[in-house]
C-alpha cells in the first residue's frame, strides 16, 4: 500500500533522511521509534508531500511521487486523501464545532452535499463513541476526545492509510489504551498505519512491525516482541535504557 523507496533528504547542509525504504501492507501497523530529531517526523512529511524529496520515490496505491519531478497538485491532492494525517496536537479548528470539523474537508475538498457530509461525521462520531459532542467546540473536549474527533476527521476522507505522528504524547494512560485499541480497529478494517511514538509500551501494543530510526536511517526492525526482548542497534538500547527510570 505505502512504499516509499531510499528517500534522502537534506535541510540546507544538514542530510536528514539517508536512504530510507519502507513499504507498509493494508492492514499492517508500523511504528516508528528513535530518538529526538532523527527524523520521523521529516519523513512522515515526505510521504505525503508536505515535504519535496531529493531521492527516491514514494508509492502510494497506485499513485508515484518521483524525486525531481513536481507532483501535479492533482497528485498531492489524491495522495492527502489516501494518506490521512493524525498531528500531535490534534490542529482541529477552533471556532468549528466537533460535527464542523468533521464536515469540513469532504464538503470542501469532496463536494460532498451537506445533509450527506453531516450523515457521514455523525457516522464516525458514533464509532468514535462521540456522538453527544457533536455540537461542542474542540476546547471543551478532553485531549482524548480532540484525538479521536481528529481521528473521525482524517476518516472522513475514507482514507487507505492513516499516519500518526506522537498521537499520544498528551494523553494519559487510559485514553493512550483507547487509541491503541482504535488503531488496532482501523487496522482490522485493512488500513495501512503507520505510527511514530516516544511511548515503547504503546510502540509494542499497536504495532505488528516496529523500525528503529536512527540519524536518518532504519537502524533495525522486526516483530515488537523479538525487537524489544533482543534489541540489536545502540540506538534501540540507549532508546530502552532511557525510558526504564
Ligand atoms: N523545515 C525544516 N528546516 C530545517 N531543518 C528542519 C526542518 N524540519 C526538520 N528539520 C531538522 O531535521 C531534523 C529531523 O527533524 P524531525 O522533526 O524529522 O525529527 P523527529 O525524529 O520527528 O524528532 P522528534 O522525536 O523530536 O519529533 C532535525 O534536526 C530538525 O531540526
Ligand atoms: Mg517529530
Amino acid at each position: 500500500m505505502i512504499k516509499a523507496t531510499k528517500i534522502q533528504k537534506s535541510f540546507g547542509k544538514t542530510q536528514v533522511l539517508n536512504g530510507i525504504s519502507m513499504n507498509v501492507e493494508a492492514g499492517e501497523t508500523v511504528v516508528m521509534i528513535g530518538p529526538s530529531g532523527c527524523g520521523k517526523t521529516t519523513f512522515l512529511r515526505c510521504l505525503n508531500g508536505l515535504e519535496t524529496i531529493d531521492s527516491g520515490s514514494v508509492q502510494v496505491g497506485d499513485l508515484q511521487m518521483q524525486s525531481g519531478v513536481n507532483p501535479s497538485p492533482l497528485t498531492l491532492k489524491l495522495l492527502r486523501i489516501r494518506l490521512g494525517m493524525v498531528f500531535q496536537q490534534f490542529q482541529l479548528f477552533p471556532h468549528f464545532t466537533v460535527l464542523q470539523n468533521i464536515m469540513e474537508a469532504p464538503r470542501h475538498v469532496n463536494f460532498m452535499a451537506r445533509h450527506e457530509a453531516q450523515e457521514l461525521a455523525m457516522e464516525l462520531l458514533k464509532k468514535m463513541n462521540l456522538e453527544d459532542k457533536a455540537k461542542s467546540k474542540p476546547r471543551e473536549l478532553s485531549g482524548g476526545q480532540q484525538q479521536r474527533v481528529a481521528i473521525a476527521r482524517a476518516l472522513a476522507m475514507k482514507p487507505q492509510a492513516l499516519l500518526f505522528d506522537e498521537p499520544t504524547s498528551a494523553l494519559d494512560p487510559r485514553m493512550t489504551g483507547e487509541i491503541g485499541s482504535l488503531i488496532r480497529d482501523l487496522a482490522r478494517d485493512g488500513l495501512s498505519i503507520l505510527v511514530v511514538t516516544h511511548d515503547m509500551g504503546f510502540a509494542r501494543r499497536v504495532a505488528d512491525r516496529v523500525c528503529v530510526f536512527d540519524k536518518g536511517a532504519i537502524a533495525e526492525e522486526g516483530e515488537p516482541e523479538s525487537v524489544f526482548k533482543n534489541p540489536q542497534s545502540n540506538a534501540l538500547k540507549d532508546l530502552l535504557t532511557e525510558t526504564r527510570y
